[in-house]
């Protein structure tokens, strides 16, 4: 029983969640950036590996507003949806939907983090944490316009290409 926890420990424990997230994607985008077959695809994705780095910096200075020390959590979310994407990657390597499917594991991975944003500034609102919430805002922010910007690039060209010829 743990009768004693609070909002805060709900937010601790989330902030050390997306901390962990955050450092596996780190690590992830550059493997989908290599991957991907269009330029656009490629660019995208280190474009938001450097914005990662930001973002992972950003909740350093959370954990420094709580005054509690940056440590993450093992989330096994993010390492289920980072695995899938890993399969699709192996799956699909030299095929038309690399792409397409590529794009929709990147979306998985950014509709969670922006569920995690999207908590801990509910939560950081609750408990006062005003600094915390601005930060956590400019990265949800980001988190948000990368989702737009992998819709736009797969139905523009990825599930299009994708479909190949195979279709009759
Ligand atoms: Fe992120
Ligand atoms: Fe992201």
């Amino acid at each position: 029983m743990a009768t004693t926890k609070t909002l805060e420990d709900l937010f601790l424990d989330t902030l050390k969640d997306i901390y962990f997230a955050e450092k596996q994607i780190l690590k992830a985008l550059p493997k989908m950036a290599r991957a991907a077959q269009s330029e656009e695809g490629k660019a995208g994705f280190l474009q938001h590996r450097d914005e990662t780095q930001g973002q992972i910096e950003r909740l350093e200075q959370v954990f420094e507003l709580i005054g509690k020390p940056a440590r993450g959590k093992t989330c096994e979310a993010i390492q289920g949806i980072l695995a899938e994407g890993d399969e699709i990657i192996e799956e699909y390597k030299g095929s038309v939907a690399l792409d397409a499917g590529l794009i929709s594991s990147a979306q998985a991975v950014e509709h969670y983090e922006i569920a995690r944003y999207g908590t801990l500034i509910a939560w950081a609102n609750q408990l006062g944490l005003t600094d915390a919430v601005a930060l956590l805002e400019a990265t949800l922010a980001e988190e948000k316009a990368t989702d737009q910007k992998l819709t736009q690039l797969a139905e523009a060209q990825a599930n299009p290409k994708g479909k190949g010829t195979k279709a009759a």
